[in-house]
C-alpha cells in the first residue's frame, strides 16, 4: 500500500480510502455480510482510512464499521476513521437539513463513539455548512473535543474556499472532503488551490461519479428505490447516454494500458496530487479488488493528455446533485 500524508497536519492514511455510504442503503440495497467482508479486504490489503457518516442509515453505517473492525481482530490504531456529522433525517429516510451548533457537534459526537465502539474519531467533520451557523463555531466546538481527546482531527466536506480560510483560521483542517472525479472538476479553479496554499489534504469522493464512470454501469440500468442514482441528474435519461460515451471514449485509453475504466478514472485522480486521497465506493470484494489495482497504474504526462482528450473538462451532461441537494453545497456557491 503506498500513503499519503492528508494535509500538514493531518494523519498518513492509505493512498486509497474506503468509503462505506453504499453498505447502508445509499445505492439500494446492500448485503451485509460481504460489506463486513470488504471491509476486512479492505483491511487486508493495507487501506487504513475508512470514511462513514452517523446519518448513512440512520447510524447503520457505524455500527457496520464497528462490527468489521470488531470481527477484524485489529487493534483500533491500525485504522483511521473519518466521521461526517450534521444532517438530519426523520424515520422515512427523508431529509430535514443540517445542525452543526456546538451543542449538537458535543451530542452527534457522543452517539458516534458509542455506536463506532471506540474512545476517539480521527476525523471529524460537518457534512455539509450548516448556513445558521458561522463555520468557526463549529470548528471551535470540534476543537473543544480534540481538546477533551475524543477526536483527533478536524475535517470538513463540501466547502468553498472562503469557508476553507474561515475554519483553518481557528483550527488547522486536515483535509476537504468534496467530490472530484474526471466529469466534476469544479474544485479546480479556486478550492483545491486554496487547500493547497493552506497545506489541507482533500478526500476526493465519487471518484467513480457514483458507478457512473465505473465501466459498469449501462443505460438501461435500473435503480432501486431509495438509489442516490434514481433522482441524481447524471443518470436521468437523456444524460446517461452523453455520460456514457465519455465512459467508451475513457475505455480505449484504459485497454491500451492494460486497465480497466474504473481503475483508469481513479489513477486520473491520484495523479493530480499527493495531497489528495480518493475515497472508493466499493461494497463488494471483487469491486474492491479492481478498485485497488489503479494503484498499480501509473500515469504519464502523455496518458494523462489522452485522458483529457477522451473526457474534458466540462463535457458531462447534467449536475452533480439535482437541485434541492446542490443547493446545500457551499462549494458551489
Ligand atoms: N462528503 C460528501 O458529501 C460525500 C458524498 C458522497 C460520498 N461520500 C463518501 O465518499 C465515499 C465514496 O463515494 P461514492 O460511493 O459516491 O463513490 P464512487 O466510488 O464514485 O461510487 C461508488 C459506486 O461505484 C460502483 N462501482 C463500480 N465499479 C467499482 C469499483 N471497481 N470500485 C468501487 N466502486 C465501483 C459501485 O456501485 P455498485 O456497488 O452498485 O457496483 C459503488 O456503489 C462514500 O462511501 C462516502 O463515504 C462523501
Amino acid at each position: 500500500m503506498d500513503f499519503r500524508q492528508l494535509g500538514s497536519t493531518g494523519p498518513r492514511v492509505s493512498a486509497i480510502g474506503l468509503g462505506a455510504m453504499g453498505m447502508s442503503g445509499m445505492y439500494g440495497p446492500a448485503d451485509e455480510t460481504e460489506s463486513i467482508a470488504t471491509v476486512h479486504a479492505a483491511m487486508d490489503a493495507g487501506v487504513t482510512l475508512i470514511d462513514t457518516g452517523d446519518f448513512y442509515g440512520m447510524g447503520h453505517n457505524e455500527l457496520l464499521i464497528r462490527d468489521a473492525l470488531r470481527s477484524s481482530g485489529r487493534d483500533r490504531g491500525e485504522v483511521q476513521i473519518s466521521v461526517k456529522f450534521g444532517a438530519l433525517r426523520d424515520a422515512d429516510g427523508g431529509w430535514l437539513g443540517n445542525d452543526a451548533r456546538p451543542q449538537a457537534v458535543k451530542n452527534f459526537l457522543a452517539y458516534s463513539l458509542r455506536r463506532l465502539g471506540t474512545d476517539h474519531i480521527d476525523i471529524y467533520r460537518p457534512a455539509r455548512l450548516d448556513p445558521a451557523v458561522p463555520i468557526e463555531e463549529t470548528v471551535g466546538a470540534i476543537a473543544e473535543q480534540i481538546q477533551a481527546g475524543h477526536v483527533r482531527h478536524i475535517g470538513l466536506s463540501e466547502v468553498g474556499a472562503e469557508t476553507l480560510r474561515r475554519a483553518h483560521a481557528v483550527h488547522p483542517i486536515a483535509d476537504l472532503q468534496i467530490e472530484y472525479s474526471l466529469i466534476s472538476r469544479g474544485i479546480e479553479a479556486e478550492i483545491l488551490p486554496t487547500a493547497r496554499e493552506l497545506g489541507i489534504g482533500i478526500t476526493a469522493y465519487g471518484v467513480l461519479s457514483r458507478g457512473l464512470i465505473s465501466g459498469h454501469w449501462r443505460a438501461d440500468q435500473a435503480t432501486a428505490p431509495g438509489d442516490f442514482r434514481g433522482i441524481s441528474p447524471r443518470f436521468a435519461a437523456g444524460n446517461v447516454d452523453t455520460n456514457l460515451r465519455l465512459v467508451e471514449a475513457l475505455r480505449a485509453v484504459a485497454e491500451a494500458k492494460g486497465a480497466t475504466v474504473a481503475q483508469t478514472a481513479i489513477a486520473w485522480v491520484l495523479a493530480q496530487g499527493e495531497s489528495i486521497v480518493p475515497l472508493v465506493g466499493a461494497r463488494r470484494r471483487e469491486r474492491l479488488s479492481e478498485a485497488l489495482g489503479a494503484l498499480d497504474l501509473k500515469l504519464g504526462a502523455d496518458d494523462l493528455a489522452a485522458i483529457e482528450a477522451a473526457v474534458p473538462a466540462g463535457a458531462a451532461a447534467g449536475d452533480r446533485y439535482a437541485a434541492a441537494q446542490m443547493a446545500h453545497l457551499d462549494s458551489e456557491k
